[in-house]
């Protein structure tokens, strides 16, 4: 299948590294609908990508609200039968501090986004990808999330303990690992990105990456050829450890 027939959902999608991912894959020809829970952040977004040429509609999608994530489903489904390309992007902090001062509602909060609505927009999603040739999940994570890493006291991010966002990222790598078991025998292949750390509203713009740099991984890996990885943890220097 030929790139511009394909369709790509980001979630997340009206702002920074999501943006970025949504403009890579739409000046590739790809069809990008932008995932956002606002719809005026959303249709500027669309604008703003449709003046650069590409072929961006508005979704309206809130990963922590199950009816918004089915109606968007339901709409895809409505319009294109299918999807080729899930990029879950969508992500938050929440008064980040280190385990002993964390509160269990900011906790919640975070898993509400950066883990239950993966998991909520990926089980709504999987029948569409199911459908399509060559589906593709992407997750973004972050080194922040690695165990591996984390567990060495040398880890140059090993002082940034942000228990709620850091074990979350860690929840959605397992996840990846157990989708892309599920889904081993499908053409769907389900894989992780980690962006680096980029300069975001979520950060404060503190990061020292563009978007554009962070968005890289999520492109290519919403973009493998059939014989490319899955159940992987990828930034742009290579695999990472979980
Ligand atoms: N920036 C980094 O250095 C870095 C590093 C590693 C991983 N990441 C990951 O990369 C992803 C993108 O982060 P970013 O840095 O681009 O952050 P960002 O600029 O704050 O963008 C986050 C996006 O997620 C959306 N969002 C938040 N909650 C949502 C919800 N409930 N439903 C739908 N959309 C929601 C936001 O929408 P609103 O505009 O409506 O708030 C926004 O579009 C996140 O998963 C993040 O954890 C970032």
């Amino acid at each position: 299948m030929s790139k511009s027939s394909l369709i790509a959902l980001v979630t997340g999608a009206n702002k920074g590294i999501g943006f970025e991912i949504a403009r890579q894959l739409g000046k590739q020809g790809i069809t990008v609908l932008i995932g956002a829970r606002d719809e005026r952040r959303g249709m500027e977004a669309e604008l703003r990508l449709a003046g650069e040429g590409v072929d961006a509609r508005f979704v309206h999608l809130d990963v922590t609200d199950q009816q918004s994530v089915e109606d968007a489903a339901v709409a895809i489904r409505g319009q294109f039968g299918r999807l080729d390309i899930l990029v879950n992007n969508a992500g938050i902090l929440v008064d980040e501090k280190p385990p002993s001062d964390y509160d269990i509602r900011s906790m919640v909060a975070v898993y509400e986004t950066n883990v239950f609505g993966v998991f909520r927009t990926t089980k709504a999603m999987v029948p569409l990808l199911l459908a399509s040739e060559q589906g593709r999940i992407v997750n973004m994570s972050s080194s922040l999330g690695s165990l591996t890493l984390n567990s060495d006291p040398n880890f140059e991010l090993a002082s940034f303990l942000m228990i709620g966002y850091n074990s979350s990222k860690a929840a959605v790598n397992a996840l990846t690992v157990f989708y892309a078991n599920d889904l081993r025998e499908s053409a769907i292949k389900v894989n992780a990105a980690d962006p680096g750390y980029c300069a975001t509203a979520l950060n404060a713009f503190t990061g020292m990456r563009t978007p554009e740099e962070g968005a890289r991984t999520a492109v290519r890996l919403a973009t493998l050829p059939a014989d490319g990885p899955t159940g992987g943890f990828f930034s742009d220097a290579g695999s990472l450890p979980w």
